[in-house]
């Protein structure tokens, strides 16, 4: 890994072992890209790259009269120039020009990776990365830019942000930052977007590209279940296994943009960021402006290696503190067993079998506070209520841990509702805009969390709950998309400013309670995966993954979320049946088999199980507590996908290659079929392993394929509807 600077040719190569991204001032100044993709070798002077050219109807610059910014390749695009793509950003200046020329002046290139402020990023020690700090300036509005670009040593992976500071006379607004751009020279890619709504979360979906865009975004507060922070971009043909593919993450939990557009003369442009349709920022003289990051890998060996680069990058570089690799304790919560029906004989009666099953960590869900009986009031009120834990939170938590249970419980501090004492004693703490209704979701109001007298309000409510009680983790939900977004806190010219200081509050909060509970786990929750995104994973390092506990689709939902994400993120329980989302019924293995691959846990009352099925549940417990390391922190392979066939599979293997966890599914039965061969992957071609006790090769395995009527004594079972088998694989 290296950084180099050609002085000369004022030309930039980052590389490390697998990937090149090399850049030049351009003629004009400003940063022009030339080449980011396989390692290549270094060289002086790239300059031939450049098109010093103009074609018929093109604008040129006139000092060189040969160089039109969409002619070439932009690393931080401005518009109203000769480029008339898509801009990464927009400067309104005091006199309603947005036009900017950010130009060269000096760079740095350090060790390591500097932190950004109040947002979450990945972060690296000095031999872990380098990074290269690009320094710009407008001359004329005195207006400077940095753009930062980490490489990472171990991973082709460039993390890129852009700080703006305004250095002139006069106020200015920015309109539009967008956090990186990527033009690339040809257009021969496919577009991958996870797209869904609640309880159907992160379903992959791919789109040809051609002249012209294509883009997703979030406009809800959150980065939602609707659209997720994460897009790749593929060569046509390129799969699990093989093909070039890049992707960008998105370390952001709010409203963003990603786009990918076609000029009409081959470039293909890539851009990340705050959704400028819901932003603007009025920078005053002397203040920054820092976007967020966005992570930037690629791959020639197909999507699995793309994953696999997100999944060590996030669980390594990202997730902080005590649970960063650590294996996630296998948890019970009561929300779909009793909803907010309970008290705590019935909390204790869960906990105690669930203690029996030798689940370690009893949650307890929504309803705990306030007047909260159903969801129509009570929340805002971050005090016990008496009827429910007449001990308060600390009784209940150590009669949990006198169980010898680990306690956690549920909170949504971004949320109020009218009815509630928060609501009556402060009504103009919510966003809301003055003179029109406000909209509800799920009977409730979002708390205004661009202001700090909010977020410190429910910090120290939640403190004192929180310190209160023998606690080791919180859920951390967030019910409703933001609407009528207005804050009475700022002024009318800060308004723009809204959704981004409302994500900066969150982030605020959860950075103040890590602070102090340093020892906590923290699960992010959405209505299930509405923001499951690399944001939120830099506090809460597992997010619920969906609302959706069926077995069957939560295949689909977790199969499309370790695109992006590692396995040790994915909040995954085993819940009851007939599931309370879908209706279907299978069978408590099958729940499990699914579960595993995920953090693990059970969202059901165990005493309302089959004495068989609890044997089975201990079962489960042990195979998880034995293998959760190398599930939730292996390599993960993708194998065949249920949204091509009925069927699914997907296989962990250990770093060592010794070990592996591999699990198939059958969503629907295949009547009269002969159910073939799965190829496996990830395992060392000459070794013996043993998979029910016969012995194969890895090259077998992963060539020929694994036999898999092989799992059962008929090769008919095996294709009946919600069918499954977890096996282990080991090496001799
Ligand atoms: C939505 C979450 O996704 C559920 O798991 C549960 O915590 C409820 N909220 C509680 O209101």
């Amino acid at each position: 890994m290296d950084i180099i600077w050609h002085s000369k040719t004022k030309q930039y190569h980052l590389y490390n072992d697998e990937i090149s991204y090399i850049m030049a001032v351009s003629p004009l100044g400003d940063l022009s890209g030339i080449y980011f993709g396989k390692r290549i070798h270094d060289k002086e002077d790239m300059s031939y790259t450049l098109n010093r050219f103009s074609l018929p109807n093109e604008s040129v610059d006139p000092d060189t009269e040969s160089y039109s910014m969409e002619l070439n390749l932009q690393e931080y695009p401005t518009f109203g120039v000769t480029d008339f793509g898509t801009q990464a950003f927009e400067v309104e200046q005091k006199n309603g020009s947005r036009l900017s020329a950010f130009v060269y002046k000096d760079h740095k290139i350090f060790k390591g990776k500097k932190g950004l402020t109040g947002l979450p990023a990945t972060y690296a020690g000095e031999d872990e990365a380098m990074t290269l700090e690009v320094y710009l300036e407008d001359e004329l509005t005195k207006m400077s830019l940095t753009l930062s670009y980490t490489i990472f040593d171990k991973y082709p992976v460039i993390a890129r942000h852009a700080v703006f500071t305004n250095n002139g006379a006069t106020d200015t607004k920015l309109t539009r930052a967008l956090s990186a751009c990527i033009d690339l020279p040809d257009q021969d890619y496919e577009w991958m977007q996870f797209s869904g709504a609640w309880a159907r979360e992160r379903i992959p979906e791919v789109k040809k590209i051609s002249v012209g865009s294509v883009s997703i975004e979030s406009r809800r507060g959150a980065s939602s279940a609707n659209q997720n922070p994460f897009v790749i971009i593929k060569r046509p043909g390129t799969d699990e296994f093989k093909g070039e593919a890049l992707a960008m993450s998105f370390v952001y939990s709010g409203n963003f943009l990603a786009q990918a557009e076609c000029s009409n003369y081959g470039r293909l442009r890539l851009l990340m960021g705050i959704n400028p349709n819901t932003f603007t920022w009025l920078l005053k003289k002397g203040e920054s402006f820092e976007t967020p990051e966005v992570v930037i890998a690629r791959t020639d060996s197909g999507l699995n290696d793309l994953s696999r680069t997100y999944h060590e990058l996030y669980n390594n570089n990202l997730v902080r503190g005590k649970w960063r690799n650590t294996p996630r304790p296998i948890l019970i919560n009561n929300w779909e067993a009793t909803y907010m029906n309970f008290d705590e004989e019935r909390i204790l009666n869960i906990a105690t079998k669930a203690k029996e099953a030798g689940v370690e960590l009893f949650v307890l869900d929504d309803g705990w506070f306030g007047d909260r009986d159903d969801d129509f009031s009570g929340l805002g009120d971050w005090v016990e209520n008496p009827k429910k834990l007449p001990q308060g939170m600390a009784g209940l938590a150590r009669k949990v841990n006198a169980i010898g249970m680990k306690f956690g419980f549920w909170i949504e501090p971004e949320m109020v509702n009218p009815d509630s004492n928060l609501y009556r004693r402060h009504p103009e703490w919510l966003l809301a805009t003055p003179g029109r209704k406000g909209s509800l979701g799920r009977h409730q109001c979002v708390l205004d969390f661009s202001r700090q007298e909010v977020v410190d309000y429910i910090y120290d409510m939640l403190k004192k709950v929180m310190e209160n009680a023998p606690i080791s983790y919180i859920k951390w939900d967030m019910n409703r998309a933001l609407t009528e977004v207005f804050s009475t806190g700022l002024p009318a010219e800060e308004q723009g400013m809204v959704y981004h200081k409302y994500v900066m509050g969150v982030y605020s909060l959860y950075e103040r309670l890590i602070n102090d509970f340093p020892d906590i786990l923290f699960e992010s929750c959405s209505s299930g995966g509405n923001r499951f995104d690399a944001g939120m994973l830099y506090y809460a390092p597992q997010a619920w993954c969906s609302d959706n506990t069926d077995a069957i689709d939560r295949i689909c939902i977790q199969y499309g979320t370790s695109y992006g994400y590692p396995i040790s993120s994915i909040g995954s329980h085993v819940s009851a049946v007939p599931n309370l989302q879908t209706g279907r019924s299978a069978s408590i293995a099958t729940r499990a088999n699914v579960a595993y691959f995920g953090t693990f846990g059970y969202e059901l009352d165990l005493n309302h199980i089959s004495d068989e099925e609890f044997e089975e549940v201990k079962e489960q417990v042990k195979f998880m507590k034995e293998h959760r390391e190398l599930i939730q922190f292996g390599t993960f392979y993708r194998l065949r996908s249920p949204f091509e066939k009925d069927q699914a599979a997907w296989i962990v293997v250990s770093k060592d290659k010794k070990k592996a966890i591999f699990g198939f599914y059958c969503l629907k039965s295949n009547v009269n079929q002969i159910p073939g061969f799965i190829k496996l992957a990830g395992l060392k071609e000459d070794s013996v392993y043993t998979l029910r006790g016969e012995e194969y090769y890895g090259d077998e395995l992963m060539n020929m394929g694994f036999k898999l009527g092989r799992l059962s004594t008929t090769d008919l079972v095996i294709g009946q509807d919600f069918v499954s088998y977890v096996e282990v694989i080991e090496a001799k």
